[in-house]
């Protein structure tokens, strides 16, 4: 198979952990006889240092003519602290998501059972949790209008808008994922508060009951199933009841801040893939961020980005057998402690970025 794919590795840890990731690809294509090309692209901070823009014209004409998009990281502290800077790097991340379309971010959680005991939470509670995050990625908080000052400078707000058609249209890929999961989606929200929230419950249970209600799932052999959640019971819920969760259905903003708490029950944030899925291109990426402390010290979990690029063949290239050989090497890897400090106990000896990344091409 001859694909061409975008790179983009961005700021801090991006280009470190895209490195192993693009060997991993290489391994693969050699073992499965593929050609993959790559095409790299400017985007975050370190596009607007080299042009001005976080997401200029020339990365997305790039990922526009690609098969699929890898993606590191975006963000810099020297824009953090800077609530005055007018163009910040996260721009380009939120640009690039909205110009490519990719409405619907699938975030699995899926803990290692060689890890159980690296989360902060009880192994009797965590074992068997298995979900899936899906977090509409193009409305809400992050993209309404109106946002910004009063001209006096003593008021800000944001916007959260949301349409029936975009509600629809993600809650159609949770369900198609209850399908080929366990049969059972949960939609996360606050609808005792917020309008928005009480049109997501509306337009879910609408779909629900028109399309998905008699579905049968794969695995169960029972109907699909829908219960729905306010978003601080969940947050209560997904660390002292993870197993409780199949597919966890979402808003952006929610989904943004459930994910990185989802995350704990894997024992490191350094472990999880995304997929970010629209009508064109595909996206893959780590749900952790550019993480700049530790920025060019070659001690970042490639993980999660060698994970993104195994749900890249799978969901783009349809290369299961291919995606699969990556996600059983780096269960390898874990189980041979072949693993970076944020998985090390104090004082056990780890692996570079460099060298899991190595350990994992070599057995993939
Ligand atoms: C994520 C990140 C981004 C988000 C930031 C970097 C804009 O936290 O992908 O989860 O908030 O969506
Ligand atoms: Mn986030």
């Amino acid at each position: 198979m001859n694909k061409n794919i975008a790179v983009l590795p961005g700021d801090g840890i991006g280009p470190e952990i895209i490195e192993q990731a693009v060997k991993v690809l290489d391994a693969v294509a050699k073992k499965y006889n593929h050609t993959f090309t790559y095409n790299y692209a400017l985007v975050g901070g370190c596009a607007i240092d080299e042009c001005g823009d976080p997401y200029p014209e020339q990365t997305h004409s790039i990922c526009c003519n690609a098969d699929a998009v890898l993606f590191g990281s975006i963000g810099d502290p020297k824009y953090d602290n800077n609530p005055t800077a007018k163009v910040r790097p996260e721009q380009g991340l939120l640009k690039m998501r909205k110009s490519l379309g990719l409405y619907a971010n699938l975030r699995p959680i899926e803990p290692f059972d060689a890890l159980l005991d690296k989360s902060p939470l009880k192994e009797e509670r965590i074992k068997g949790a298995n979900l899936v995050i899906v977090r509409e990625l193009t409305g809400g908080l992050y993209f309404g209008e109106p946002r910004g000052r009063s001209e006096n400078g003593e008021v800000a707000f944001d916007t959260c808008v949301y349409s029936k058609k975009e509600i629809e249209r993600i809650a159609r890929k949770a369900f198609e994922l209850a399908i080929i999961r366990k049969g059972h989606v949960t939609l996360v929200d606050k609808a005792n508060v917020l309008a928005t929230s009480r049109l997501w419950r509306e337009t879910v249970t609408d779909l629900y009951n028109r399309e998905y209600k008699d579905k049968i799932c794969k695995a169960t052999g029972e109907t699909i199933k829908l219960d729905y959640m306010f978003v601080d019971n969940a947050a209560m819920q997904l660390v002292t009841a993870p197993t409780f969760f199949d597919v966890v259905l979402t808003e952006n903003l929610f989904g943004d801040i459930l994910s990185d708490q989802a995350s704990v029950i894997t024992g490191s944030i350094g472990l999880l893939p995304s997929a970010s899925i629209g009508d064109k291109v595909a996206l893959y990426e780590p749900i952790h961020g550019s993480f700049p402390q530790a920025k060019g010290k070659n001690i970042a979990n490639p993980i999660a980005t060698i994970l993104s690029a195994a749900m890249l063949l799978e969901t783009s290239f349809g290369l299961t057998e291919e995606a699969n050989a990556i996600r059983k090497a780096c269960i390898k890897a874990v189980e041979n402690k072949k693993y970076t400090p944020d998985l090390a106990n104090p004082g056990q000896s780890c692996l570079t970025t460099q060298q899991v990344g190595d350990y994992i091409a070599g057995i993939v």
